[in-house]
């Protein structure tokens, strides 16, 4: 492989001309700069980039970290910064936190020591004073971090309430919850809106409530233990769409119909909604465009201008299918 030592033989300069020339830094005559530029043409060099990025302290990659990519919602989230990025010619480099606030900063050390020169997070644990020695550009995305970093994100206390309300508004009676993972603000916001609906209502226990962890098999599990318990419900919120799923599984289980006797909604608005049959009703958020949009706030970050609106809230919207036609 030709190395920077080959370029400056051969254009008979020294190896410190050549970097200049490479990095676009320091004087360099013209004469020399087109030997340069023609020897690296020749020899078909291809500057390390490992080396540029220790030089420049810049290595045009981005960071984005997310819970867990198996989870069917974070691969379009992650597409949608992917696309943009690319097109400006920055690479991603994707990680998963578990939602471990350890692992979230062995990641951004890591970031950090690899001069990454933005960081995208889906993170609701990270501390303020952690995120600040980073000293990196930083957007948050899906949920806020803090109030002075820019995050692109949905209501979804509100989005909670709608989704329950469009299960009584198709007849249901007596309606549950899947909720995510308790340490997930999202969760908690709408399990929020959920009980905003049903508070106060004669047949409401706190037992109408179950934790699914945003994951189908384990929803599937839960769901079967609720409907053998509360075998009256009719209606049944899951605070995600992997977990409608899952809701759909434990049905199909009970030889319950779908809708006429068990009328599902999810949250997010992937795909695989579309493929399930019956077709799962959702309260669909914009995943490409907010995740495109946060790419482009960090672009700005990196550039060294401010970006004045730091919440950024996107709507949501209801997706009515197959699984509440009723
Ligand atoms: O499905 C994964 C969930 O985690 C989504 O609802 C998204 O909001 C993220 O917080």
């Amino acid at each position: 492989m030709t190395t920077i030592k080959d370029v400056a033989h051969h254009a008979e300069v020294s190896v410190a001309t050549v970097s200049r020339v490479i990095n676009r830094n320091g004087y360099v005559n013209e004469d020399t700069r087109k030997k340069v530029e023609a020897a690296v043409e020749e020899l078909n060099y291809k500057p390390n980039s490992v080396a540029r990025s220790l030089f420049k302290k810049q290595s045009k990659t981005i960071g984005i970290i997310v819970p867990d990519i198996t989870n069917p919602y974070f691969p379009e989230l992650v597409r949608g910064v992917e696309d943009y990025l690319i097109k400006k010619g920055f690479t991603t480099i994707l990680c998963n936190s578990d939602e471990d606030p350890e692992k979230e900063r062995l990641y951004l050390d890591v970031m950090k020591q690899k001069y990454v020169d933005g960081v995208i997070i889906v993170s609701n644990m990270a501390e303020r004073e952690f995120i600040d020695e980073c000293d990196i550009p930083m957007v948050a995305l899906d949920r806020n971090v803090h109030q002075e970093m820019p995050a692109f994100v949905i209501d979804n206390r509100d989005g909670g309430r709608v989704a329950t309300e469009h299960l009584f508004d198709v007849g249901c009676k007596r309606v549950a919850h899947i909720k995510g993972p308790d340490q997930v603000i999202n969760s908690e916001e709408r399990y929020e809106g959920y009980i905003e609906v049903v508070n106060g209502r004669d047949w409401f226990q706190d037992s109408f409530v179950v934790s699914g962890n945003f994951e189908q098999k384990q929803a599937a599990q839960v769901t079967k233990q609720l409907l053998n318990k509360h075998p009256e419900i009719d209606g049944i919120f899951a605070g995600n769409d992997a977990m409608a799923v899952g809701v759909l599984k434990a049905a199909e289980s009970l030889n319950l119909k779908v809708p006429e006797d068990l009328a599902i909604i999810g949250f997010d608005g992937i795909d695989l909604t579309e493929m399930t049959s019956p077709e799962l009703t959702t309260l669909s958020q914009p995943i490409y465009q907010m995740s495109r949009d946060a790419a482009k706030a960090l672009i700005t970050l990196i550039e060294g201008k401010t970006i004045k609106q730091k919440e950024n809230l996107f709507p949501l919207q209801l997706l009515k299918r197959q699984s509440t036609k009723r």
